[in-house]
């Protein structure tokens, strides 16, 4: 029977890597896959996680069962960051468990929202494409409203529109910061706005915090959470440690269940328990416990700290150039300058996306999203000279 299975395509973004890698040019240009690259082009591991893993290696004396809640130090130690260091556990109404990444604590957080009863969870499009992956698979529908208007901010009357045409049995899976295509964040001031909707809408939040500290900032980069979570009785939130500790392919996350009544927290977080079983058992233990030795270690703290803050300052250097470049052939890059997190969408067609490709070696994914930790001051300029050409 296997023989009636149909082909697969390859996964659009992750098919990216490899086309890069076999693409023989010395100065081909990878802006595809979302992972930071220094100002030299390399993705190191974070010096505080080197040092905790080293610490890992001599000190963990085994590497026994921790359960399908994985490592709590390290669930635990990530919450001041998240939820603000006077309201980490909201009165006690947040309980969280480790995930494989980011994408195992979504995968999680909409399996339960299918359990508990949800069928239709809203999605701002464009949205990172494995949101609307995961969704199709657990039998979830999706309902799409505009994320942006086509000059760069955020399409508010759409949310706004989704927000009051929804209701009991809706989710809706908003980005809490570093918008996953475009880098079009909400204000401070939407989000008390969105704050305010979702409190007076029975809407569950479900709120993807992938990116924190790759924005403007550990502390605000968390506003827009910290907003809602203020103003609902039940939430959700998937964190992933990929970005902001280096981590991606160890698979390190999270993820937080809000309730309203702190009676309630045993009884909803053992789903999360049970869907774990049913799906990985128990979590891969070792860059979360390195994570873990980090924020129980000042000195590794600081400098994990700092380390993010190279990586958002560089972040902005590039962004900066792309904005001044301002309209560069056909396209404006000026919005690109203030927008945040690794990625904006540059508005390529189709076949500039693959002349960018064919001709001039660059990759990035077709909806023209691009990686700017892809650019440094070295490549910059190539990448400009491309964008010029193929939009001319
Ligand atoms: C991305 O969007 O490039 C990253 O989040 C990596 C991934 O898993 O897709």
């Amino acid at each position: 029977m296997l023989n009636t299975l149909t082909q697969q395509p390859a996964d659009a973004l992750l098919a990216l890597i490899k086309l890069h890698n076999i693409d023989p040019r010395a100065d081909k240009i990878d802006l595809g896959v979302g992972v930071y690259r220094t100002g030299q082009g390399d993705t190191p591991v974070f010096g505080a996680i080197k040092a905790a893993e080293a610490r890992l290696v001599a000190e963990q004396d085994s590497k026994a069962y921790l359960g399908p809640e994985g490592d709590m130090g390290f669930v635990e130690k990530l919450m001041p960051y998240i939820f603000g260091a006077d309201s980490a556990d909201l009165g006690g109404r947040i309980e969280g468990m480790q995930t494989p990444g980011g994408t195992g604590s979504l995968r999680l957080a909409l399996a339960m929202v299918k359990r508990a009863g949800y069928s239709r969870v809203l999605v701002g499009k464009p949205s990172w494409p494995n949101h609307n992956q995961i969704c199709a698979d657990l039998g979830l529908d999706v309902f799409e409203f505009n994320h942006a208007t086509p000059d760069g901010r955020t399409d508010m009357e759409a949310l706004r529109g989704a927000l009051a045409a929804a209701g009991e049995g809706d989710a809706i899976l908003l980005h809490g910061c570093c918008h996953n295509p475009t880098g079009i964040d909400y204000s401070n001031a939407e989000w008390d706005e969105i704050a305010g909707l979702l409190g007076a809408s029975k809407v569950l939040p479900i709120i993807d915090l992938a990116y924190q500290g790759l924005g403007l900032g550990m502390e605000e980069d968390a506003y827009g959470l910290r907003r809602v979570l203020a103003q609902v009785p039940e939430a959700l939130v998937s964190y992933s440690c990929d970005k902001n500790f280096g981590l991606y392919r160890d698979r390190v996350g999270a993820l937080y269940v809000v309730v309203g009544d702190p009676a309630d927290l045993t009884k909803v977080i053992s789903n999360g328990h049970a869907l774990a079983r049913a799906n990985w058992s128990q979590p891969p233990d070792h860059g979360a416990a390195a994570v873990r030795l980090v924020l129980e270690d000042e000195a590794l703290t600081a400098q994990w700290l700092d380390e993010l803050h190279q990586m958002r300052d560089r972040m902005r250097q590039v962004r900066a150039r792309l904005g001044a470049a301002g309209k560069t052939g056909g396209v404006d890059l000026t919005p690109v300058g203030n927008q945040h997190g690794l990625f904006s969408i540059i508005p390529f067609t189709a076949e500039q996306v693959q002349a960018m490709r064919a001709e001039h070696g660059i990759y990035f994914a077709a909806s023209g999203r691009i990686n700017v930790a892809g650019l440094t001051m070295g490549n910059i300029d190539q990448f400009l000279a491309a964008v010029e050409s193929v939009t001319a």
